[in-house]
């Protein structure tokens, strides 16, 4: 069967099925109905869903629909095309056989999996009840409308008309959908703390409410400390994916202004902006830019006043309240005060990898790369390195291979990558000594 005709058939199916079963929500659709039928202005698909002609040519680049809709040259028996209003339909009565005809195609199976509301038909509705079809299966691995880009964007466009206002906030950060962010838990290696932490923050997003009716309100920020490149921003955005949450990306040094006072009102914007993404993650790179101790030989009285400013937007969001997961990263302990690090209620240590974690990273790396690479070795002569350090080495390795037109690499490659990197950072540190 040509895959239009499932498409379609799909669609008109999926239509159907929700239009008539209460209990399905717009996070039931798979994501590219929902994207095509998507309100911006109620942030949700509205029942019922009429599909028609337009609506179909644009969703699946078909010219002709009712060509599309034919089975072995035949219109499809079991639905219609209105000549009059466009609007297709799955014909009164037909449900039924119209799904079972669906069932039976090659691929379809593939689409049930990944369409919640056939599942559901399937698995608990339909007469003849699929039991290897589970609806809360199929439906906990689609992404919910949050993790979507048209749930940002509808969100944008409240703010822009919301006039200068909402505009300049969306200066002062990156607001990224999960389903854009490219990092991934899998891809990452973490140490047996990080992990308990992922899982702790994991069980405070989905207990909100229990936070809340057990009057427990100081839960959800988070602070990550450690040396550039060990992967603090990766875990970030790789959270953003795995929650299925939108990221809001804070820099300092992007809301810090010359002017005295405006750094102050920057940070009250951007947590205002954080709160209208409800639920988010807010990410807060470069926190020492600010956050730096208060009691130092620091005079200058706009920084202090941004600093308290910080303090007192930090104390004002909760993940209880506002759904905002506040998480900031720093590379500096000692810079950070005591008034800050009270902010956080937990502390995630990002070291450099022991030996172990390097050569799981580097298998981690490798992964898409052909080659037998003894990477226990490369592991051992690779002390102090970070994550990105070993992900420079790779790329090095890659790129010399390639001068010697080879797509696979072999182990003298990295070896000389690594001899080459300890050579460059060792000037790197030379020329930092000198300075
Ligand atoms: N533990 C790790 N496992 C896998 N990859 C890692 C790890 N740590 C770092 N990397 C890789 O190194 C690169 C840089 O990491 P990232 O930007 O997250 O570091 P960072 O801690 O935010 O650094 P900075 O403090 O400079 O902002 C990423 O591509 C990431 O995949
Ligand atoms: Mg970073």
């Amino acid at each position: 069967m040509a895959s239009e005709t499932l498409d379609v058939v799909e669609l008109l199916l999926t239509a159907e099925i929700y239009n008539s079963q209460n209990e399905l929500i717009v996070n039931d659709l798979p994501s590219k109905i929902r994207r095509a039928l998507w309100d911006s202005k109620t942030r949700n698909v509205a029942k019922p869903i009429k599909p028609n002609k337009t609506m179909i040519r644009n969703m699946f680049s078909i010219e002709d629909v009712e060509n599309a809709l034919k089975v072995n040259g035949k219109p499809f028996a079991y639905a219609a095309v209105d000549t009059y209003s466009g609007s297709v339909r799955i014909t009164e009565g037909s449900l039924d056989s119209a799904a079972e005809w669906f069932k039976k195609q090659e691929g379809a199976r593939d689409r049930i999996f990944e369409n919640p509301v056939l599942a559901y038909y399937y698995g608990s509705v339909a007469e003849e009840k699929d039991s290897n079809i589970c609806y809360q299966e199929v439906a906990s691995k689609n992404p919910p409308k949050e993790a979507s880009r048209e749930w940002i964007e509808s969100i944008i466009e409240e703010l822009s008309e919301d006039k200068g206002n909402g505009r300049e906030w969306l200066k002062l950060a990156y607001i990224k959908a999960p389903e854009e962010v490219r990092e991934s838990m899998d891809e990452l290696i973490l140490t047996e703390r990080q992990k308990d932490e992922l899982q702790k923050i994991e069980l405070a997003i989905k207990n909100k409410e229990h936070f809340k009716n057990i009057g427990l309100y100081d839960i959800g920020k988070v602070l990550f400390v450690g040396p550039p490149g060990t992967g603090k921003t990766s875990f970030a955005r790789a959270l953003s994916k795995k929650l299925s949450i939108p990221i809001v990306e804070v820099h300092l040094s992007m809301i810090t202004d010359q002017y005295l006072g405006e750094t102050s009102k920057n940070i009250d914007r951007v947590f205002a902006l954080a709160k209208k993404f409800d639920p988010c993650i807010m990410f807060i790179d470069e926190f020492d830019y600010i956050a730096t101790s208060r009691t130092a030989s620091d005079e200058h009285s706009a920084i202090k006043q941004a600093v308290n400013t910080l303090l007192k937007a930090i104390d004002n969001t909760s993940l209880v309240e506002d759904g905002v997961l506040l998480i900031a990263a720093t590379n500096h302990t000692r810079k950070l005060d005591e008034a800050v690090w009270r902010r956080f209620d937990e502390i995630v240590d990002f070291e450099r990898p022991t030996l172990e974690m390097r050569k799981d990273i580097l298998d981690t790396i490798l992964r898409r790369i052909e080659g037998d690479i003894d990477t226990a070795s490369i592991a051992k002569k690779t002390e102090e390195y970070t994550g990105s350090d070993l992900r420079m080495v790779v790329r090095e390795a890659v790129l010399s291979a390639l001068l010697d037109k080879r797509y696979n690499l072999v182990q003298e490659d990295l070896e000389s990558a690594v001899k080459s990197f300890d050579r460059r950072s060792g000037l790197k540190m030379t020329a930092f000594i000198q300075e």
